[in-house]
């Protein structure tokens, strides 16, 4: 806490007040009974169970031995030599944690390559568009998850949020690259490394006062239902805003886009039967598991504020400042999640960003000529930019490594 600011822990009281008259039934401990049908799933059938109360099991038991063996620290770097899909396991990794990832890295049977190709090429011409919503959108929405913030919060990589959203731009970028699938992309190993993070935190958070104190009876961290929320503010949210932002889409692509993060979805350990098969049955599964879990939290507004502070640093100096960073991320997420964020209102900046962004998207789509792109566009567009070379620049640094604590203090 000693790293935040006292003004914007002030700015943010109307979200943070809310909590209390939420009490018991706060967002977070707010379920719907599960009615989501199996039939629309990549699996096409399934038990119907209720993924709130699955895990990932075998990786939670196999990353609970690894931490007890104390094994974390030469598995993270052994590990730090694995980048590229195709390239065989590093020789020396202990042979249970070997064998799981020999079969976890492989594609499902029904991963679809001319798809994979149709959305990386997809994915490269929209990639601000893609990296914006899946980055700041995405971020923003990730902080009104209140499970979310809190996991974040409590666990090793929440004291450090810069590279905290480096690390996770570093899948975002892998999902988003033309080779993405290919044997000389990323994805399959940022996958699969986040797959096995998540193992260990689900070990990890039960041990931690800060995390068990505000997990609103929640026992183990990150079940399948907390994933596919997750999942919902990354393809589904994207899909959504790009569509509003009227952005030429054809099936093809559309289906090709789902179809990449449905991939993804399976090397990040979700079941099939809970992976949405089409964006019909995406968007029933969103309403039913995202859109009742919104809501604030002390810990989101107080990630939301430092990710939104590295962002303005990062894209300045001089072309963009805070205001503008709050008020394009209200602006993506809309008012009431941006209340809840406690992002400050910012009148000039979300009426120029109201007025800027459609003929952006415009012009770069070729629907309008540039006389009729209003200057102030290019700020943001510039400021957008920055960004995503900050983090894809970062990334390239950083490794996804196994946490083997909690965040200190
Ligand atoms: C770590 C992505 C869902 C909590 C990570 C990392 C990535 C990632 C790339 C590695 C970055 C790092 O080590 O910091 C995703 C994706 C998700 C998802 C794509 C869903 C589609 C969730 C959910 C929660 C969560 C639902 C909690 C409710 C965490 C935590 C870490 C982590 C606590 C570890 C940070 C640390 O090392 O301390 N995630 N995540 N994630 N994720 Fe997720």
């Amino acid at each position: 806490m000693d790293d935040l600011s006292r003004r914007k822990m002030l700015l943010a009281g109307g979200a943070l007040g809310t909590i209390g008259v939420l009490g018991a039934a706060s967002p977070a401990s707010a379920r719907t009974t599960w009615t989501w049908a199996a039939s629309g799933s990549v699996a096409g059938s399934g038990a119907g169970s209720d993924p709130q109360w699955v895990w990932d099991d075998e990786a939670d038991q196999l990353l609970g031995a690894i931490l007890r063996r104390g094994d974390v620290p030469r598995v993270n770097e052994l590990l730090r030599t694995w980048t590229r899909n195709d390239q065989p396991l590093p020789a020396g990794l202990p042979e249970d944690l070997r064998q799981f990832m020999e079969k976890s890295r492989k594609l499902p049977a029904w991963a679809d390559q001319a798809k994979l190709e149709t959305a990386a090429k997809f994915n490269e011409g929209r990639g601000l568009y893609l990296n914006i919503l899946n980055g700041i959108g995405g971020g923003m929405l990730s902080t009104a998850i209140p499970r979310e913030a809190r996991a974040v919060y409590y666990s090793k990589g929440g004291a450090d949020m810069e590279d905290r959203v480096a690390k996770t731009s570093k899948l975002g970028f892998a999902v988003g690259a033309l080779d993405a699938y290919r044997p000389e992309g990323t994805c399959i190993v940022e996958a699969v490394k986040t797959r096995l993070v998540h193992a260990a935190v689900r070990n990890l958070l039960p041990q931690s006062p800060g995390w068990t104190g505000t997990s609103g009876g929640q026992k183990i961290p990150i079940s399948l239902a907390d994933m596919l929320v997750t999942w919902h503010t990354l393809p589904t949210y994207a899909m959504r805003k790009m569509r509003e932002w009227k952005v030429p889409i054809t099936d093809a692509q559309s289906e090709a886009y789902l179809h990449v993060w449905q991939v993804t979805a399976h090397l990040l350990g979700i079941r099939d039967d809970f992976i949405p098969g089409s964006w019909a049955a995406a968007e029933s599964q969103s309403k039913q598991l995202l859109d009742p879990v919104l809501g604030p939290t002390r810990e989101g507004v107080l990630l939301t504020d430092i990710l939104l502070g590295q962002l303005a640093e990062q894209t300045s100096p001089g072309s963009v400042d805070r205001p503008l960073v709050n008020a394009f991320a209200r602006y993506l997420v809309g008012n009431q999640i941006a209340d809840w964020d406690g992002i400050p209102r910012e009148p000039f900046w979300e009426t120029a960003i109201k007025t800027a962004w459609p003929p952006l998207v415009a012009f770069r789509e070729g629907l309008i000529k540039l006389p009729l792109v209003p200057q102030i566009a290019w700020t943001i567009d510039e400021a957008a930019r920055k960004y995503i070379l900050f983090y894809l620049s970062k990334g390239r640094e950083i490794h996804l490594d196994i946490p083997d604590t909690n965040r200190p203090g």
